[in-house]
């Protein structure tokens, strides 16, 4: 708890909260501090070319490690706990095994990953994505964020841009430890979530183009307003979120206006679109509709739409091998469980491509999380962390 709350005052936020937005001075910071932890603990700290810390107590045989972490950069307007708690619980893991004198026969490593958020640079869950070999070093450093800098740039001014070759740590298994961010838990008064499922996440970028013209000169029928288009797209969304019901969800997070005036017709919107969905078909036909009522927006009100891809990620179904483990380690601390999916992205579903993986959500206060408010009460937090510890002891193997 100590440490999560030193770091959350990196970036800190009037009101509370964290802005830590990947490869910024805050990041650097944040990731220096928790350097200085990992080295106080003993571990063995490398950090790859995207970034990507990893800390490892050796084990008595040199084989693959067992994998924990999570990230530490945050949204603009992020919580404390989003990322940071993945990371911080794999240090408590580190600590805890240091103090009592455990030896493990794999090796531990706990991992931060660059840019999970995806808020400045995308795609989301960037640093894990090329740690597993889905995105290749040079095209992520290509990446040009909403402050039109590189990834390549802002890495380099932070110093972060590390030696080792991407992807080249063998990993046994990974669980990562993640507050809820939904309202699951805590409205079912359940302390564990033993994540079983991460939906699939669509990013698009729209940018309409129309015509500005005098507001109140020029009549309804003869206007090519992007404002106007942009607004249309952004309520569909919303309408295939509540037509299709389920796990749909839709959510227009950016738009911005230009020339951005009380008395011009908007000439240029661009706009995103999150849509995401635990069945991929059904987020296909999502993505689809959309794109089918975009052509028809543009046709009728004479706007050009283009589109660009910010990430595009199926469901993922973690290891259910993992998932038991993660329900029996919380029911032999009889802390009450319940497997459930993952509404938000998370890196462990990015290391699901490469060996068994599983999660551990602890409750969010109201369900609040990507807000200054996020809150999970400290006695969940330590629950869950002992699961945490449960599992890797488990998966460790302490013969
Ligand atoms: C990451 O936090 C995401 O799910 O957008
Ligand atoms: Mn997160
Ligand atoms: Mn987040």
């Amino acid at each position: 708890m100590g440490r999560l709350q030193a770091l959350g005052e990196i970036g800190a936020l009037a009101g509370g909260g964290v802005c830590r937005l990947a490869l910024s001075e805050e990041d650097k910071a944040g990731r220096d501090l928790v350097v200085s932890w990992m080295r106080e603990l003993g571990l063995d700290i490398r950090i790859d070319k995207i970034g990507n810390i990893f800390a490892t107590r050796p084990g008595t045989f040199d084989g693959p490690a067992v994998m924990t972490g999570s990230h530490i950069d945050s949204v603009k307007t992020g919580g404390v706990y989003d990322g940071a708690l993945g990371v911080l619980a794999g240090l408590e893991v580190v600590e805890t095994l240091n103090e009592q004198g455990i030896q493990t026969h794999h090796p531990l490593t706990v991992a931060a990953f660059t840019n999970e958020e995806g808020a400045r640079f995308a795609p989301d869950m960037m640093g894990s994505l090329v740690f597993v070999g889905g995105m290749s070093v040079e095209e992520a450093y290509e990446v040009v964020g909403i402050d039109n800098k590189s990834v390549r740039e802002c890495i380099e001014s932070i110093g972060y841009d590390g030696k080792q070759e991407c992807g080249q740590t063998a990993v046994k298994a990974f669980v990562e430890i993640h507050v809820e961010q939904g309202p699951v838990l805590e409205a079912q008064g359940i302390t564990i979530g033993a994540v079983e499922q991460v939906q699939g996440i669509s990013w698009q970028e729209f940018t309409v183009t129309g015509v500005s013209n005098h507001a109140g000169t020029t009549p309804t029928n003869l206007r090519q307003d992007a404002g106007y288009a942009a607004c249309q797209v952004a309520c569909k969304a919303r309408q295939i979120a509540e037509q299709y019901g389920g796990y749909q969800v839709a959510t227009v997070g950016v738009m911005n206006f230009e020339p951005n005036l009380v008395n011009v017709i908007p000439n240029k919107v661009s706009f995103t679109v999150d849509l995401r969905n635990t069945d991929e078909q059904v987020l296909q036909e999502a993505e689809q509709e959309l794109a089918d009522f975009i052509e028809m927006v543009s046709r009728q009100q004479r706007v050009d739409v283009k589109s660009r891809r910010l990430a595009r990620f199926e469901p993922v179904n973690f290891s259910q091998k993992v998932v038991a483990k993660v329900k029996q380690a919380a029911q032999e601390l009889n802390l009450s469980v319940k497997r459930m999916p993952s509404g938000a992205g998370h890196d462990a579903q990015m290391l699901a491509r490469i060996c068994p993986t599983g999660m551990i959500f602890v409750p969010s206060a109201g369900g609040i999380s990507h807000n200054i408010n996020e809150h999970t009460d400290s006695k969940d937090i330590e629950a869950g962390a002992n699961v945490l510890l449960g599992v890797l002891l488990d998966l460790l193997d302490t013969k």
